[in-house]
């Protein structure tokens, strides 16, 4: 057994029973919270926001690591982690301001996120590394849970890892996307520090077993 970290997407969990779902998934062993906030324009999908993510952290006993797919993530930094944001990562391509915004959420005391799509180049992010806490390879398009797991961004954390070697920086490698038994192998032999999973920990039945035992086969 590995010692990734698993991170449940709740946008795979039943919203109409977020409190009941967010503790049964932290009894099952849940290390994180992964909370998708989209925003139907900078993906083709409508979620959740700021008060949503208020209302589940008095029930959060974990950490809340928030995955913002919205354009112009700027405007909303500030709500985000006065609600109780603990990670919060944003995307390249959604802002003209990425430098200044990772620095504003580690000067509100949360954890600076950065994540990119599946087409676009490690290299577009390199300038920030320094500067955050995490890096999230997304293994499908950004927009829905369900996806299958794209296997040719797998080069992307064996990239990271190595360059967080060599420039010595210490950013957690998160994968976001497709993750069931088979792929978070791969994974984690390629250097992912945690791993974020929808369908495969919600999937089947709504007890804190069945979720331990999806949990498990992860790790
Ligand atoms: C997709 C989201 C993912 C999604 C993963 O845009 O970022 O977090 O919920 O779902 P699965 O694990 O089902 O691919
Ligand atoms: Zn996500």
């Amino acid at each position: 057994r590995s010692n990734v970290k698993i991170a449940p997407s709740l946008l795979s969990s039943d919203f109409a029973d977020l409190k009941n779902e967010i503790e049964k998934v932290t009894h099952a062993g849940a290390d994180w919270l992964h909370v998708d906030v989209m925003d139907g324009n900078f993906v083709p999908n409508l979620t959740l926001g700021m008060p949503i993510v208020k209302a589940m952290k008095p029930h959060a006993k974990i950490p809340l690591d928030v995955h913002l797919m919205i354009e112009k993530p700027e405007r909303y930094i500030e709500q985000f982690i006065a609600a109780g944001s603990d990670y919060l990562t944003l995307h390249v391509e959604s802002t003209d301001v990425l430098e200044e915004s990772l620095k504003k959420i580690k000067s509100l005391g949360a954890k600076a996120g950065i994540t990119l799509r599946p087409k676009t180049s490690l290299e577009s992010i390199k300038p920030y590394l320094h500067l955050v806490d995490l890096v999230l390879v997304m293994t499908v398009e950004p927009g829905f849970g369900g996806q299958s797991f794209m296997s040719e961004q797998v080069q992307k954390i064996k990239d990271l890892k190595n360059w967080r070697e060599e420039n010595s920086a210490n950013y957690l490698i998160e994968v976001d996307g497709g993750i069931a038994a088979g792929t978070a192998q791969t994974c984690i032999a390629a250097g992912a520090d945690v791993l974020v999973a929808g369908s495969a920990v919600f999937k089947g039945e709504k007890t804190v077993e069945n979720y331990r035992q999806n949990i498990q086969a992860l790790k």
